[in-house]
């Protein structure tokens, strides 16, 4: 159903527990390109193809490079107003959480702080090979090493096919199961798991609500959806809370 901003504002004014979940498109107007779509082309090639375990084995310079210029992009990129407001939110309602796809950190960066960052960081690098990790802000050579055993360090990232880092998953389904409004905003709702999260919650009772610049495949199953740019809507959604 269509909402008014005033419905989604009484229902957000009633709400203990609220779960926010966030794709590519809250970021769209921060200048970082999203997926899927003309814009998320990178050479020819579709993101989908290089964020892949099988494609960063065989082919590790290319996808090296994809990451870099990602990460070259994103030092330039500032939050937008959209991810302003979901910092607002969170010091406005007593139980939230916010749940992100991005790797791009400028959730953290506009100050949320009850953040999952479900995908990882594109700012952190691990070894392919040994346990290390660590945060990374440089631009990184073609094959980086792991300071700790020498071998190729990949993004700290998950990739299609790969699972989620444990126990992120249990968190997300736990928060999920208590929400009272679950907001779904910039996502296309392509990419398992978290396309089956607002499912979830409205199995456990929430209302459910799309903020997203057009109709997804998702639309016509959530209780409200609002169209339009995150950096308009969310802002007039925080005003006054
Ligand atoms: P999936 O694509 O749903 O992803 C599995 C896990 O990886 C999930 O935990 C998801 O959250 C995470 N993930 C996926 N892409 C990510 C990315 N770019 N960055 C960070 N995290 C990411 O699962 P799957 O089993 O790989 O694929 C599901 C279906 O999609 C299958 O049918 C598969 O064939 C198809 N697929 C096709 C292509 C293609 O290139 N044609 C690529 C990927 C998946
Ligand atoms: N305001 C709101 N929504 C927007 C805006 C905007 N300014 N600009 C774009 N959108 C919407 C698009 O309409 C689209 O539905 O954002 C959505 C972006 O979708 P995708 O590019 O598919 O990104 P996302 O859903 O985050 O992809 C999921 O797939 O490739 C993997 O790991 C990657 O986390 C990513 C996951």
């Amino acid at each position: 159903v269509q909402a008014s901003m005033e419905m989604v504002k009484a229902l957000l004014d009633g709400s203990r527990n609220v779960v926010v979940l966030t794709g590519a498109g809250i970021s769209a107007e921060s200048g970082v390109p999203t997926f899927r779509g003309r814009e998320g082309l990178w050479k020819n090639h579709r993101p989908e193809d290089l964020a892949r375990a099988d494609a960063f084995f065989q082919h590790p310079e290319l996808v090296w490079e994809f990451y870099n210029w990602r990460r070259e992009l994103l030092s330039e990129c500032v939050p937008n107003p959209a991810h302003l407001a979901l910092a607002e939110m969170e010091r406005q309602i007593p139980n939230f959480l916010l749940i992100t796809q991005n790797v791009d950190g400028l959730h953290a960066k506009a100050g949320s702080r009850k953040l999952m960052e479900m995908h990882g960081s594109l700012w952190q690098v691990k070894c392919t090979v040994c346990t290390h990790v660590h945060e990374d802000r440089s631009t990184l050579p073609e094959l980086p090493e792991c300071p700790v055993c020498g071998h190729l360090l990949r993004p700290g990232v998950v990739w299609f096919g790969e699972p989620l880092v444990p126990g992120v998953l249990k968190v997300a389904i736990d928060q999920i199961s208590k929400a009272d409004v679950f907001l779904s905003i910039g996502t296309s709702g392509l990419v398992q798991p978290a396309a089956s999260f607002y499912q979830l919650a409205k199995d456990h009772g929430a209302v459910t609500v799309e903020i997203n610049l057009e109709p997804t495949p998702n639309t016509g199953l959530m209780d409200f959806a609002l169209h339009g740019k995150a950096g308009k809507i969310l802002p007039e959604l925080v005003v006054g809370m």
